[in-house]
């Protein structure tokens, strides 16, 4: 309601300024600051908004109905339907097969301003409808000052690529179009979220637990923070974290700058994140993480949780996680492990030593975008514990999570998250993993090395 009021409200200011810009254009003093900050950004356009208002006051709504949605259904339209998306695909086979011509450009870069004046022609949006041509040539457009990410000479850890399959997959998915919060609305998607989370603990080495698919392995390591302090103390989530005592995080000074973020969001603070520091390969100093939880017990603080990362982002380096788990099961401390980039190691038999005895975390992040090239976003966060992301997210919202369904509520996800629509990214993986992984393959391996470069690492 909040929302809409405040919608009507973002409304009615956007016509009063409307209003007077059609007032000063008519007596010719277009008055700049009248137009709403964030519209656009050149002068220019503010003169051009300012006319074409002017001129379309008895715009006609059912152009666009044509276009996007009736047209399809009238006779002939499924042809029409069919050839338009098939000419979609050529743009996009046009494009992948550019992208691997060696001596391409990886970007064709232009500083933003060149740019802006370069898609002058298309960046405009306006209350114009274009035609379906016209946004044909907008995609090749836009193709053609994207990073070319599929291209042999760009060379990026964390992702790269683009795989057929999982472009395919992305077209169903939003072709399907559904929001992963309760079960009544993805069905087929939350089953295959299931069956995939469960696969993917199983190679962490869990026969149970829990885990969700996130919006990116930030937002996994933050989910991490806040299931180590619900598990400390329960009544932070009603009581907030102003009675509580100092929560102390621990992460080598090598890991990725979300540790950092997720304990400013939960209000555990920077100070409290305490750096340890790494090793010239970039792994965490055992012996300095040690002494760290022995001056935070000195100090009368509680350590929270350990981040041991395995893959770091710059240097590739996997903290020594045999070493780290007995430390923290000796003070009963969470052992997070954030393997956003190199959790995929898992599926080679070659690599897999290197997330050795990580079955003893209580938490994982795990992104199949990264070393996996799946299309983004795709990131998981396990939980060796079941119960414990419903527990602290849950707050039962009754106009979507009700109790009386006729079916296993269990399987409505979306209260166990932090967010409350929920994008599909599991169809890719899921379609992905069913054309090609295959783990103890040693020929699947050797393509699943060379098409993610682990052989690098
Ligand atoms: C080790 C590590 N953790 C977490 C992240 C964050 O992942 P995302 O960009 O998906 O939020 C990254 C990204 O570079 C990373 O390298």
């Amino acid at each position: 309601m909040e929302q809409y009021q405040r919608y009507v409200t973002d409304n009615k200011f956007m016509a009063e300024k409307e209003n007077q810009i059609l007032q000063s254009s008519k007596t010719n003093q277009t008055d700049a600051s009248a137009i709403p900050k964030n519209n656009f950004t050149q002068s220019s356009r503010t003169t051009e908004f300012a006319l074409d208002r002017s001129k379309s006051m008895s715009f006609d709504w059912s152009e666009f109905e044509r276009v996007f949605a009736t047209e399809f259904n009238s006779k002939g339209g499924f042809e029409r339907l069919v050839s338009f998306l098939s000419e979609v695909s050529k743009i996009i086979a046009k494009y992948l097969k550019s992208e691997r011509d060696i001596n391409s450009k990886v970007l064709d870069f232009h500083h933003p301003h060149q740019l802006r004046e370069m898609m002058d022609h298309c960046l405009y949006v306006d209350e114009n409808p274009r035609d379906l041509e016209q946004l044909l040539s907008d995609c090749k457009e836009t193709l053609k000052y994207c990073v070319k990410t599929a291209h042999p000479r760009f060379w990026n850890q964390l992702s790269t690529g683009i795989d057929i399959i999982g472009l395919v997959a992305e077209w169903v998915t939003a072709a399907a179009n559904t929001n992963m919060f309760t079960y009544e609305m993805a069905p087929v998607f939350t089953l295959m979220e299931e069956t995939v989370l469960e696969r993917m603990r199983g190679l962490i080495g869990w026969r149970d637990g829990d885990g969700i698919f996130a919006p990116g392995g930030a937002i996994s390591n933050l989910y991490a923070m806040l299931a180590a302090r619900h598990v400390i103390n329960p009544n932070i989530k009603q009581a907030g974290m102003m009675g509580s005592k100092k929560l102390v995080v621990y992460t080598s000074e090598q890991s990725h700058f979300s540790i950092k973020k997720a304990a400013v969001i939960l209000g555990i603070g920077l100070e409290n994140v305490i750096s340890i520091p790494a090793d010239n390969r970039g792994k965490m100093v055992v012996s300095e993480l040690e002494k760290a939880v022995k001056q935070t017990l000195q100090q009368g603080n509680i350590p929270l949780m350990v981040n041991a990362t395995c893959g770091t982002t710059v240097l590739g380096a996997f903290d020594p996680v045999s070493e780290i788990a007995p430390l923290c099961e000796q003070h009963d401390i969470w052992l997070h492990i954030d393997g956003a980039w190199g959790g995929s190691v898992l599926f080679t038999e070659k690599y897999r030593h290197l997330l050795k005895d990580i079955h003893r975390a209580d938490s994982m992040t795990w992104n199949p975008h990264k070393m996996m090239g799946v299309q983004l976003q795709c990131s998981a966060i396990f939980l060796k514990k079941k119960g414990i992301l419903s527990a602290v997210n849950q707050l039962g919202a009754d106009y979507l999570f009700q109790k009386d369904k006729l079916y296993d509520t269990n399987y409505d996800t979306g209260d166990k998250a932090i967010q409350c629509g929920r994008h599909n990214d599991i169809f890719k993986l899921w379609l992905m993993w069913r054309s090609k992984i295959f783990v103890g393959n040693p020929e699947e391996e050797r393509r699943f090395q060379a098409s993610t470069r682990t052989g690098q690492c």
